[in-house]
């Protein structure tokens, strides 16, 4: 390749001095130049303006707000319109944001049948995705994303109003017990409570310390930029598909044990360890070995360098709302002591393994009264509007049709020889 004057020889490796001297901007044009990079790991395949993360100093923060502040300050209603819309609303803003969405929490009569053909010990995550895709045949409007702005702004009221429905249903469909309807005068996050634990003919007081809780998991599971889920989420959508089937897909990604599944598999993690006596050091010790096939999870993250600051958010929520609950879990202790055991190691210091937001976010979950296997649709309801918002940044950016290439590395051509 000739560029500039002067030439460059195939491959060119990302990250060489070789690549940092030349224009990448001028590569675009440059028919056959392909990087390989599985996962892409360095390859950034959008640009946005909604989350902002430094891996190596463990900042993040949504359109410029620390995620700090929002995570003390704001409610998850606040934070959703702040990632959709691209501002914090006004308190008018706000009211209508939350009445809109109140008015269309309600499920078609016809989901009960759907939810009938599923079997009982069906995974929440499998019913949520094939929900959320069959809302496009309940409202086929939503098919055309060119649709006008109030048919579009109608379909992402409508999915934040109904994935809770959908998820409390789905739960309660899998205990055996008859579905809530929506309560609409309560607020986004007591709803879903109530649609989840209440039962016909009972009281049931919502508690505000699960409320405020959940409303902290919430905005903290909100966006996480470019992750596995999100960047489904944004290439299904490239092909101009419709919201409701965009993010069933980011739902089927979050579900794999490596992205939101990770807090569950922490859970079984630490409940595994504590069935065997809770020897701390023995699992670090199994953590490091390499012909162990144990693997810690939880810890570690694909961006972090440092500490995620979700997980410090959590770690702290988590002490407060075992004691404000009067619930003591003895995994809690067995998590805090794999922390400090992994923190104060050469093994994990070296690779810079920090506990990452999966790491404690199921003992909270479990401190609420959620089923593990409710873990992963916690985090579908907080990363909700994160989804949207990027789905609608990368259809207003006309950003087009998402399609990697390969690098090929199967046989030359050959000849066929019948048999
Ligand atoms: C997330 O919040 O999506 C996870 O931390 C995974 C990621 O960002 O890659």
């Amino acid at each position: 390749l000739i560029l500039d004057g002067k030439s460059y020889k195939f491959p060119i490796v990302v990250g060489t001095e070789n690549e940092k001297a030349i224009d990448i901007s001028n590569l675009r044009s440059a028919t056959g130049f392909i990087t390989l990079d599985t996962g892409y790991k360095n390859t950034g395949a959008t640009k946005s303006s909604i989350t902002f993360l430094d891996g190596e100093l463990g900042v993040l923060s949504y359109r410029g707000y620390p995620i700090e502040q929002l995570a003390e300050k704001a409610s998850f209603l606040e934070v959703a319109y702040l990632l959709i819309y691209g501002e914090l609303p006004t308190a008018d803003q706000l009211s209508n944001f939350s009445n809109r969405i109140t008015k269309h929490t309600n499920l078609h009569e016809n989901f009960k049948k759907i939810f009938d053909g599923f079997p009982s010990n069906a995974h929440p995550m499998g019913v949520l995705s094939s929900l959320v895709s069959s809302l496009t045949a309940f409202y086929p409007g939503a098919i055309d994303p060119d649709a006008n702005a109030e048919v579009l702004d109608l379909t992402i009221v409508r999915l934040m109003a109904k994935l809770p429905t959908i998820a409390a249903w789905s739960y309660k469909n899998s205990k055996g017990q008859p579905l809530m309807y929506p309560k609409n005068n309560l607020d986004y996050v007591s709803n879903f409570l109530y649609m989840m634990f209440a039962l016909p003919n009972q009281d049931y007081v919502i508690d505000p310390v699960v409320v405020e809780a959940l409303n902290v998991l919430l905005i903290l599971h909100a966006d996480h930029e470019q992750n596995c889920s999100t960047s489904t989420v944004r290439i299904v959508g490239s092909a101009h598909a419709s919201l409701y089937s965009s993010v069933a897909g980011g739902i089927n990604a979050l579900w794999g044990p490596l992205h939101g599944g990770a807090n569950q598999a922490v859970i079984e993690m630490l409940e595994a360890i504590k069935n065997d006596g809770g020897d701390v050091k023995k699992y670090i010790a199994k953590a490091k070995d390499k012909n162990d096939n144990f693997r810690l999870m939880g810890f570690g993250h694909r961006v972090y360098k440092n500490f995620d600051p979700r997980a410090k958010i959590i770690k702290k929520a988590c002490d407060s709302v075992l004691a404000k609950l009067g619930v003591k879990d003895p995994v809690l202790e067995i998590a805090k002591g794999l922390e400090e055991a992994a923190l104060n190691d050469d093994y994990f210091k070296e690779r810079k393994l920090y506990p990452n937001v999966d790491f404690y976010s199921g003992i909270i979950y479990r401190a609420l009264g959620l089923r593990t296997d409710l873990f992963t649709v916690m985090f579908a309801l907080g990363r909700l509007p994160g989804w949207i918002a990027q789905w609608k940044e990368m259809r207003e950016d006309n950003e087009p049709i998402g399609r990697p290439r390969q690098v090929y590395i199967g046989s030359n051509t050959r000849d066929f020889v019948p048999i």
